[in-house]
């Protein structure tokens, strides 16, 4: 068999195809693309938790968002690396990001205003990435798919932390239960638009799916977070701002309003409350990170040479 009929046999039999193995070079670059961005997605979105981590109301709070926030480094170290089986080159990829030339999820250029948002990014920004992530496990680029599985792990101990949080401040005062409401105010839709742009909008995802690299629809997704999300929100106490919202009996499926799309395209195209903000964070830590590299490489280099022939 040619290398392009053993690759679409892989896909065919639900098995994964690995780095050394031929596949077709829209394949790669839709997988370094994803990759990547998804990479970016968990070290930009490091920050609006991040500025929490100082202000934290007690040692325990501080302890739990610190070692949140250090999972989701790890995460983006592990999707680096992915990307890398490809013959992506990380530095390269930073760059990228930081030049503007590859994006991340729009949901990190949203700001954290109280403590509260700390809980509700856990529930609704964690649980929408969990429902577009679980599929990921299955996915068809073998290094991904095994990432994936341990970062899920750790998204679902993330989202019950949230949970959790927003459970014990909505049990506290009026105030506390006021922080809560607000802050599902401000990230219930933008969590709905993290599922990306409606299906018929979306003209790149019947490729992936067809490729396997994506299992369900941006749509399919999304309603599957919403019809999650509301009973939870039932039991915490808090309403979804969203009038439109009510189950239908006949779809047994949550009905719900449309996002504002113009705000989707707005924030990913860089006008969103805090993009220039997260760049410029992103880019000083790459800079203040530079001596660091540099002082790697160089000891690995010299490791090298002084190793040479001697075995080890
Ligand atoms: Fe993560
Ligand atoms: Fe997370």
């Amino acid at each position: 068999m040619t290398g392009e009929e053993i690759f679409a046999d892989t896909i065919a039999r639900d098995q994964r195809v690995e780095p050394r193995d031929w596949m077709p070079d829209g394949y790669r670059q839709t997988l370094i693309r994803q990759i990547a961005q998804h990479a970016h997605s968990e070290i930009i979105g490091m920050q609006p938790e991040g500025e929490w981590i100082t202000r934290a109301p007690s040692l325990r709070r501080k302890a739990i968002l610190l070692a949140k926030v250090q999972d989701e480094a790890g995460h983006g170290l592990y999707l680096y690396s992915a990307a890398e089986t490809l013959g992506a080159d990380r530095g390269d990829l930073t760059q990228r990001l930081i030049e503007g030339r590859q994006k991340y999820s729009s949901i990190f250029n949203y700001p954290t205003l109280s403590f509260a948002d700390v809980g509700v990014i856990g529930w609704l920004v964690d649980g929408a990435a969990i429902c577009n992530q679980v599929p990921l496990c299955r996915s068809s680029f073998g290094p991904y798919a095994r990432a994936m599985i341990r970062i899920c792990k750790e998204e679902s101990f993330h989202q019950r932390q949230g949970y959790e949080l927003l459970m014990t401040m909505m049990g506290g005062t009026p105030e506390q239960r006021d922080m809560v409401q607000d802050a599902v105010d401000r990230w219930w839709w933008p969590s709905l638009m993290m599922f990306g742009p409606p299906d018929a909008d979306s003209p790149n995802s019947a490729r992936s799916m067809a490729w396997k690299i994506k299992r369900h629809s941006n749509d399919e997704l999304r309603q599957r977070f919403v019809d999650m999300s509301v009973p939870q929100a039932e039991a915490l106490g808090v309403t979804l701002p969203d009038p439109e919202l009510r189950w239908n009996a006949e779809r047994e499926h949550y009905d719900f309003g449309t996002p504002d799309w113009s705000e989707l395209q707005r924030v990913i195209t860089g006008d969103g409350p805090l993009n220039r903000q997260r760049i410029a964070r992103r880019r000083q830590a790459d800079s203040d990170g530079a001596w660091v590299r540099e002082a790697a490489a160089a000891y690995a280099e010299k490791q090298r040479s002084a190793g040479n022939g001697s075995g080890r």
